[in-house]
């Protein structure tokens, strides 16, 4: 027997609730995995409330897992690799990390880097990998140390520290947009050299406005993307990866005519298998791991309910490493 966590719906809604499951329960799939860690991300704080992620019922959400391979029929596993799984919409339409057992389909499993263990593993987890998808994104637009800042938007969440974090370590000069203020000590410990307020961002947008970084990471959306593209230096790049604060776009041709600026999509879900192993292995030389534990928290699986509101009301700091094996779910 094992735990999950169980999503149904009726003519109510949804309903979210810890259950007891066997071996007969596990869904198809041709790798088994005990798993060890999952994490908590935006999309996850969603899916446990009741917003538009769930695409099949009963489901086990989580977006993310690592663990330990115990059986396989997939001969590019074996029994003992450290795997990571993020995306392939896992936690959406498939079984996803809230379980301390799991099948899945091989195709979807990313073998960890040694450096990295499965508790790292999950306090980089979606977030964390699609901060590095952003700076490969923006280092592939010529984007450099040498070229200005980047600003980095939602900075003291989950894809923004690793965000500043890295791009500190690859050594840009970083801002970090925050809505706390409370919290730029941290950013600054993380390494940004700047720290502001998000209201600098998220007001009226200019069409074209004073030409500020070489490049960004948005995590944010809406009028904080449009104002971040209307600073964005000559030939800039801005990667685009989060909605936390609206899913529309109210900007101006103008800094894609006039100042020639990239935006890039990204999008970590579907990425192919070769492009998950580059940016895991960027992760493990280019971020620095007292600092990713020093952004992190653990908690036991039950209390994954309550943290999922927490971190749609943007009271997360960093990255949240859900421990499916610890505690009892039932007692939260
Ligand atoms: N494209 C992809 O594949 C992909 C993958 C992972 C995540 N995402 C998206 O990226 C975003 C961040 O994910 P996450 O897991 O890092 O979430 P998170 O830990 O909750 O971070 C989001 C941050 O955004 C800021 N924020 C929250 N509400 C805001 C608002 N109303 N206006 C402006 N800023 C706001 C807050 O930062 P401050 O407190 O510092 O202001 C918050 O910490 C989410 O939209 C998520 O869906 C996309």
């Amino acid at each position: 027997m094992f735990q999950t966590l169980l999503v149904t719906k009726d003519d109510d809604g949804q309903h979210v609730a810890f259950a007891q499951l066997d071996e007969s329960d596990l869904p198809d799939g041709n790798v088994t995995i005990d798993v060890e860690y999952s994490s908590l991300n935006y999309k996850d704080g969603l899916a446990l409330t009741g917003g538009p992620v769930l695409r099949k019922f009963p489901i086990v959400p989580g977006i993310d897992l690592s663990g330990v391979v115990t059986d396989s029929s997939d001969r590019r596993w074996e029994v003992g690799d450290r795997v990571v799984l993020n995306g392939w919409s896992t936690g959406e339409q498939y079984w996803g990390g809230y379980t301390q057992r799991s099948r899945v389909n091989g195709d979807w499993l990313t073998r960890l880097p040694d450096s990295i263990d499965t508790r790292r593993a999950m306090a980089i987890g979606t977030a964390g990998y699609t901060a590095m998808l952003s700076v490969l994104a923006l280092e592939e637009h010529g984007v450099a140390p040498e070229t200005g800042p980047v600003v980095v938007t939602g900075a003291a969440g989950g894809v923004g520290s690793v965000a500043v974090a890295v791009l500190s370590k690859l050594g840009f000069e970083v801002v970090a947009s925050t809505g706390r203020p409370a919290e730029a000590g941290y950013l600054k410990t993380l390494g940004a050299s700047d720290v502001i307020d998000r209201a600098e961002l998220s007001g009226d947008v200019s069409p074209l406005g004073r030409a500020r970084w070489a490049g960004a990471i948005d995590t944010v959306g809406s009028n904080t993307l449009a104002n971040v593209l209307s600073s964005t230096r000559d030939n800039g790049c801005v990667a685009a990866c989060g909605l936390a604060g609206g899913a529309d776009l109210p900007a101006s041709v103008l800094p894609f005519i006039l100042r020639g600026i990239t935006l890039a999509g990204i999008n970590s879900v579907t990425q192919p298998s070769h492009r998950r192993d580059q940016a895991w292995a960027r992760l493990a030389t280019d971020l620095d791991m007292d600092l990713l534990d020093s952004m992190t928290t653990v908690e036991p699986f039950g209390r994954l309910p309550e943290l999922a509101r927490e971190i749609l009301a943007g009271n997360i700091r960093g990255r949240v490493v859900v421990d499916v094996n610890s505690g009892d779910p039932a007692k939260g």
